[in-house]
């Protein structure tokens, strides 16, 4: 059980990063309410530590693309935990739409910016008057290495990661004298569905998601005086 337990919203945990988080969280003793799109992913996947009928869990439908559905996830969590002091992101796609895209990828550009970037925004923003009212949130964003340089050819997805890497920093700007704290997550390739046909490295050399729900569980046991802004993660050495 957690020193403090905390009242978790957490998108894209119906799999990989997102589900070890949550599935942590849930271990560590929290509340947790999870948006999903399909309301039975979590109960028929194999392998969960989820005890679904527990009270310290709860789901709704989320599709990070409309608007109502993360309004009234927001409210049906507040409505049973009665406050809401911890955001977790990560729902998220990856599309391998270049620079020099095609014209019939641009729908392809669009899909990211609505998922990756406006997604987060909009569920923070339903989020806000809820997290801003404790002395102490968190939230904590999953973004990647690609929003922090740019590898390859991958323009789509990595101006997402960057653009969600400034609206975090300026969230974070907001929340401060709240006592609100914003940590990025910033990975680079992790064992999850999203890197399932990466060649490049192994499955088991790549940064397990169980690892990166540890680091999760840690920040939330840190004070105020002791949040990291940022951390990234890498499985191999990135030449400089
Ligand atoms: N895997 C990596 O190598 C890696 C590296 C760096 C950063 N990241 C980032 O980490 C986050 C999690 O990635 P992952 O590896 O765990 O990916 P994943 O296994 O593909 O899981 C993605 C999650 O996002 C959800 N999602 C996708 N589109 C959605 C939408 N429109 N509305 C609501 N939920 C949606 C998925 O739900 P459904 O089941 O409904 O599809 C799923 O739960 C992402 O933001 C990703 O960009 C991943």
């Amino acid at each position: 059980m957690s020193k403090h337990q905390r009242n978790i919203l957490i998108s894209g945990a119906s799999r990989g990063i997102g589900r070890s988080i949550a599935e942590q969280a849930f271990k560590d003793g929290h509340n947790v309410s999870i948006g999903l799109r399909d309301l039975k992913s979590v109960e028929e996947s194999k392998g969960s530590t989820f005890r679904i009928k527990d009270d310290s869990l709860m789901f709704s439908k989320y599709e990070a693309k409309d608007k109502t559905s993360a309004e009234l996830w927001v409210e049906k969590t507040k409505d049973k935990y009665g406050k809401i002091d911890t955001l977790i992101h990560c729902a998220g796609i990856l599309k391998k739409t270049p620079f020099n895209y095609e014209d019939d990828e641009e729908e392809d550009i669009e899909e990211l910016w609505k998922v990756n970037l406006m997604g987060p925004w909009i569920l923070t923003r339903a989020c806000w008057k809820y997290l801003i009212k404790n002395k102490d949130s968190r939230i904590i964003v999953l973004i990647s290495m690609s929003g922090k340089r740019s590898k390859g050819k991958l323009a789509s997805y990595t101006t997402t990661k960057f653009a969600l890497m400034g609206l975090s920093q300026t969230i974070r700007n907001e929340g401060w004298d709240y006592g609100l704290r914003v940590t990025t997550i910033n990975p680079g390739w992790v064992n999850t569905q999203m890197a399932s046909d990466v060649r490049s490295i192994r499955k088991e050399e790549m940064t397990q998601p169980k690892d990166i729900g540890l680091i999760v569980s840690r920040i939330l046991e840190l004070p105020n005086n002791c949040i990291p802004f940022e951390i990234n993660i890498n499985c191999n050495l990135e030449k400089i």
